[in-house]
Parts: C-alpha cells; structure tokens; sequence
C-alpha cells in the first residue's frame, strides 16, 4: 500500500488538471478561461460568463441567444416539486433548503441523469442554471409567507429572479436595472474558483459517476458551511453583535487575537489569495456606489469600513497575510438590496452554479479521472480480541 503523505485541508495536493480558472494567489490575480475577473464583472454578464465556463469560450451572438432561449424555456418547476416548500418550517434556513430540492431535480428529470450521455448532461446543466434561481426565491418566499410566482420569461435570469423574490402575483414588479447590474455582477465574481471546498465536493461525488443534480447538491451543502460561502451571512451577524455590543471595533479586535474559541474576523483570510482578493477589490469598488443608488445609509458599513482599517494595519493580521475576501462586503450589498441575512449564501449558490457546472464535465469527460479516495494514516489499536460483554 505504500508510504501515505498526510496533507490535512490539502493545502498542498492537486486533485487535478483543469483548464477552467486560474488562481494566482500571491499576486491577487484571478482569471475565468483566461479572462481577468475585472474585464468580465465590467463587461460581461452573468449568463454569459456562464457559457464561457462550462463551454469554454465567449458564445457568438447566435450562442448567446441559443443558450438563453433554452435557459428560458426550463425555468418552471414540477408543480409537485412546488409543493416541497410547503414541507419545510418557515424558519428553515434556505441553503439546505435549496440542497434538498436540488437533489429532488434527479427524481423529476430522470431523462437527464447519465454522466456519459452528452443529451443528458446537457439538459441537466440548462435545467439547473434554469430552475436554480426558481428555487432560490421559493425558498426565500417560504421564509417570509408570500405566494410563490411563476417566472416570467420574458425576463432575463437576475431580473426574473428578483422579480420571483420580490414581486407579488396580484401587482406588476418593475425591476430596478441598477440592482438587476449590481447582482449580475457579483454572481460573476462568485461563478468559479477552481478546487474550492464545495467545488471539490462536486468533483469528488461525481467521481463516484453521481449524476450532475445531486453532485451538485452535495457542493451547496458544503457551501453552507461558515468557513465557505455561508461567510458572507457570518460577517453580517459578526458586525450586528459587534453593533448590539457599544460598537467597539478595538474590543472585538482583541478577542479575535486572543483567539477566543468561535471568534474569527469573518470576511478576512482566504486559503490561496495572499496579498488580496480581487473579487473583493471590485466588490469593494463597487459596493459604496450601489448602497448609495439603493438609499442605504447603512450602520453597519461603517463598522465594516472601521474593522477593515483597523485589522489591515495590525500585526497579527499583516503577520499571517489575512486581507478582506469576497465576502466581507458583499453580505452589506445584499441587505441593502432587501435579501434577508439567511438568503445571503443562496445567492452565492446561484453565482458558483456555472463554475460547478463546468468542473463537473470537465471531470467526467477527463480520461484521467479516477473515483476519489483520499488515504489516511491510521492511529487507532492494533489487533486485539473480542471480549464478551459479561467480561467488560
Ligand atoms: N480571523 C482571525 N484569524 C484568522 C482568520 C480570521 N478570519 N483567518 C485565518 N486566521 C489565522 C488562523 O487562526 C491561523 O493563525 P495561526 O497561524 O496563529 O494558527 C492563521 O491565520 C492561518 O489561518 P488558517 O486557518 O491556517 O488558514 P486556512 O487557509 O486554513 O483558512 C479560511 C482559510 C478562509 C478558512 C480562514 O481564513 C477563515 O476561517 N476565514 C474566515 C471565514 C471566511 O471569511 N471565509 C470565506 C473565505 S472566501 C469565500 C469562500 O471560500 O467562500
């Protein structure tokens, strides 16, 4: 069996090649089938970027309506499945939720389950990136009693979803274009980050030759964790407590370095960027402008803004190259946009979906892949024999 390296996190072993998104850690760069993040979140759109993940190249004008009229055609759900949401309690937390009625899409669609039919992968990738947002808002309608809306499909992806959260069935819904362009863009930034935890958890479930829906399933359920997406919800709570304590950012400061068990700077640190995010360096950018457009005067960014300060300029977060990530402002922007703290890693979820997506076909089309299975390195007893219970 040979001799096993322990790697705990694998913050040093490649899972894989992959030729989707490059990281360069050190130097903040940050590239989507070799498109710097900052062109597309400036250029691009959402739907857009998300053919260029999972196809690999920016779709004609022709591609680009194609893949968009498809989209659109499936964004309904079974109308049993509909009837998930009545199952959950109202104070359900929406990211298992979604996990659930995910994994429920491979019960309703089981023409579209062979990992190596490409029919089949290919509209079970379309009727993901189509109902995803549909299950996001029902789940986020269950949390606040509203009648679910069908979509509307004259609308496009953002649009549509914010309409199925926001509107109502009895009263039309103008969507503001500002929210619709400032939420396209951060599910841009959120759409690939090569082998992160849940990405890998994608991998690794499809290895098994799971089908794409509860492969997927199995990546927003690792998403929910605090430590990953679910941050973006941790930082909103973190400065609440802060706020709700007499507002002293030097106090919390304190017990984050005396590091009190449960108390981290949430929205700080990440893995592989060093130096600093460049997903949070747009975010940042951007965020001051859409809280004004939205009329947000907002406490609680000025004591992000005062955290962050303080923290860039302490040792112990210089010492151990802890910066701003993508989640420290991002949780602000969402609440001014009306999305309730617990719909805020449900939306993230819909942002990594194409970037899942892609890592998925490119494991199951890759000859090189083999089901994953880790080693370990086994510390327990040695032999021993069984005692009867009488002589215990
Ligand atoms: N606050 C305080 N101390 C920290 C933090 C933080 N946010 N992050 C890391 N550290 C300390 C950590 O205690 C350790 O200290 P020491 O060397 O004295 O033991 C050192 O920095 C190195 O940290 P690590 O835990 O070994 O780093 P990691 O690569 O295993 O963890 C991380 C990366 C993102 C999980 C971590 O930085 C963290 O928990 N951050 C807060 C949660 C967060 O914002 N997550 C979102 C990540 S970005 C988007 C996403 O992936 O969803």
């Amino acid at each position: 069996t040979g001799v096993v390296t322990l790697d705990p996190g694998f913050t040093n072993t490649g899972s894989t090649t992959s030729a989707i998104t490059y990281i360069d850690g050190d130097a903040g760069i940050l590239r989507y089938r070799g498109y710097p993040i900052e062109q597309l979140a400036k250029q691009s759109t959402f739907i857009e970027t998300s053919y260029l993940l999972i196809y690999g190249e920016l779709p004609t004008e022709t591609q680009l309506a194609n893949f968009t009229s498809r989209i659109n055609r499936h964004t309904l759900l079974h109308e049993d499945l509909k009837r998930f949401f009545d199952g959950f309690p109202r104070d359900a937390h929406p990211m298992p939720v979604l996990s659930s009625a995910v994994s429920a899409l491979s019960t309703f669609y089981q023409d579209s389950l062979d990992p190596f039919n490409p029919e089949h992968v290919e509209l079970s990738t379309v009727r993901l990136l189509a109902k995803l947002p549909t299950i996001a808002a029902y789940a986020y309608k269950k949390t606040v009693g509203q009648p679910l809306l069908y979509p509307d499909n004259s609308l496009g992806l953002v649009e549509n979803f914010l309409r199925m959260s926001f509107g109502f069935p009895a009263e039309p819904y103008d969507v503001d274009p500002k929210l619709a362009k400032a939420l396209d863009q951060l599910f841009i930034l959120h759409a690939d980050h090569e082998q992160n935890c849940s990405t890998s958890t994608v991998r690794l479930v499809g290895s098994a030759h799971a089908n794409l829906f509860v492969s997927v399933a199995a990546g927003i359920n690792a998403l929910f964790g605090p430590l990953h997406g679910g941050a973006n919800e941790a930082v909103l709570q973190m400065l609440g407590s802060i706020r709700d304590d007499g507002g002293d950012i030097d106090k919390f400061v304190q017990r984050v370095k005396a590091k009190e068990p449960g108390v981290k700077l949430m929205g700080f640190g990440h893995r592989v960027y060093k130096n600093y995010d460049p997903r949070a360096a747009i975010v940042k950018q951007t965020a001051d402008g859409i809280l004004e457009s939205l009329g947000a005067n907002d406490e609680l960014l000025d004591l992000a803004k005062q955290l962050e300060e303080v923290a860039l300029h302490d040792d112990y977060f210089i010492q151990r190259k802890l910066y701003p990530n993508v989640d420290f402002y991002t949780g602000l922007i969402y609440k001014a946009m009306g999305f309730p703290t617990k719909m805020f890693t449900v939306l993230f979820a819909i942002g990594r979906l194409p970037g899942w997506i892609a890592q998925w076909r490119e494991m199951i089309q890759d000859p090189a892949t083999k089901i994953g299975r880790p080693r370990q390195v086994y510390t327990g007893y040695t032999a021993r024999d069984y005692v009867p219970g009488d002589n215990r």
